[in-house]
């Protein structure tokens, strides 16, 4: 995931309160019960071990887009001693495994694998061994809680009323990871996918979303302004790329300042500008690169499309030529991930009986960007924020993408428990679906 900040919870008292099991929500005592079996289960010694162990190994291991290898593996490698059935390889280096009975309803659990081009700066025993890579996104953590809610599931599998597809997932930074996925295996049986991102701007034990739009929808532009270069005391003779790259900057500002709404959210950013050697020459041609955004679909189609017409235009004006390129098959754009209201319904009811009713909020919206949005538009989706920080133990909190990113590892069992509890609580309140699901098809 990209940017995301939850300022709004530096300031809740709540955050301090205990996050023990004593706050039940009474209504639903089977829940309850259900949520602290699981997590106390996760908190047995030897479990939470294992699941430090494993997302140390991963941490250690870090691996970029598409090239999730060993991280692969060594999933596989978990879930075989597990004796869970699993496809391989989906998008690369995708996992779908699979517990239960093989039979509706199906109901599925996703993590991302992929790391980020960023050097660690923190020092301790388990830093990452591959230079410049690092999980500073949490995915070595994603991974793991799924790894563990594989476990729990497992020793229940006989329980089960249905089941449940664990989706581990390549490339979410940028390269649409979730869209090749859905490309490539049938995921079209399944009635609701549930996923986790933490969040280090939040307290541990702590847990949140909101229904409807979540996070924007995001997409890249790249430019070459080609203009006619030539020496700077000649203007007249040259066509100036640096010129028509100024008035294409300014001009793209208008999309959002005057063809939005004002209450509705759009970014378009130019954050890169490369072009030009010396005082005195106007260069053959200028770079350009920049993001849009939007929390509707119709948003970054009207984006996308104005986008191309102002940078055509603009470099036309100054008697230049534009491509501007949207990088549709490498990095696709994201849209906007809407959480579905039901399952966020569920799915908060599942958190407040794990954490309790005050450590579950109702987050704000951002316009961060995942590819979790790609499941959102194809089923019932839900994703939840879970926080990783303690900030009783004074240990600061840090941005997603910070080199400086260090994770309270008491989240592993909560997210392994939350996964686990979602999905069980989903099949046993969805049998009925199921039968009408079996007699649709
Ligand atoms: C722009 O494109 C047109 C048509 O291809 C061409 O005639 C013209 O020379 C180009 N201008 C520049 C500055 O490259
Ligand atoms: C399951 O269904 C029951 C009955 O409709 C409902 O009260 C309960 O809230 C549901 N549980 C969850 C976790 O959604
Ligand atoms: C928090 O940050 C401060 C300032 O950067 C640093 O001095 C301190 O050691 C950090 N504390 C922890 C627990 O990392
Ligand atoms: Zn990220
Ligand atoms: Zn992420």
């Amino acid at each position: 995931m990209e940017w995301l900040r939850i300022v709004v919870l530096f300031s809740t008292l709540a955050i301090h309160v205990s996050w023990g099991l004593e706050s039940t929500t009474g209504s639903l005592p089977e829940l309850s019960q259900l949520s602290r079996e699981l997590l106390d289960s996760a908190r047995e010694p030897e479990f939470f071990d294992w699941l430090r162990k494993v997302r140390r190994k991963i941490h250690e291991n870090p691996e970029l887009a598409f090239e999730e290898d060993e991280t692969s593996q060594f999933i596989r490698s978990e879930l075989d001693l597990l004796g869970i059935e699993y496809t391989w390889p989906v998008a690369k280096t995708g996992v779908v495994a699979s517990i239960g009975s093989g039979l509706q309803p199906w109901f599925a659990l996703r993590a991302d694998m992929d790391a980020l081009p960023i050097q660690e700066l923190v020092e301790w025993e388990h830093k990452s061994k591959n230079p410049g890579k690092m999980h500073a996104c949490g995915h070595d953590v994603h991974v793991t809680m799924l790894l563990g809610a594989a476990k729990l599931l497992q020793l229940k599998s006989k329980q089960l009323k249905g089941t449940v597809k664990l989706v581990f997932q390549p490339a979410e930074e940028g390269h649409a990871g979730a869209y090749h996925m859905l490309k490539e295996v049938a995921l079209d049986g399944i009635q609701g996918i549930f996923g986790l991102h933490v969040s280090p701007e939040m307290q541990t034990g702590s847990i949140g979303s909101r229904p409807g739009p979540f996070l924007a929808g995001a997409g890249r532009f790249l430019v070459t302004v080609q203009g006619k270069g030539g020496h700077a005391a000649a203007p007249h003779l040259t066509a100036d790329p640096i010129l028509a790259a100024c008035s294409v900057i300014l001009a793209l500002q208008q999309i959002v300042s005057r063809e939005t709404d004002p209450l509705e959210a759009r970014v378009v950013t130019v954050g890169f500008v490369n072009g030009g050697q010396a005082a005195n020459v106007i260069p053959e041609t200028v770079e350009l690169k920049g993001t849009f955004r939007s929390l509707t679909l119709d948003g970054i189609h009207y984006l996308q499309q104005r986008i191309k017409e102002v940078i055509e235009m603009q470099a036309s004006v100054h008697q230049c030529n534009a491509t501007v390129d949207f990088m549709h098959e490498k990095m696709r754009p994201y849209p906007p991930t809407v959480i579905d209201e039901a399952l966020y319904v569920h799915s908060k009811s599942v958190s407040e009986a794990l954490v309790g009713e005050a450590n579950v909020y109702l987050l704000p919206m951002t316009m961060g960007a995942e590819d979790f949005s790609f499941y959102t538009h194809k089923m019932p989706a839900a994703m939840f924020m879970i926080g990783t920080t303690d900030h009783t133990l004074g240990s600061n909190a840090t941005s997603l993408h910070s080199p400086y990113l260090v994770i309270d590892e008491e989240v592993l069992p909560i997210g392994a428990a939350l996964h686990a509890a979602v999905a069980i609580s989903f099949l046993d309140n969805n049998t009925d679906a199921a039968a009408a699901h079996s007699v649709i098809h």
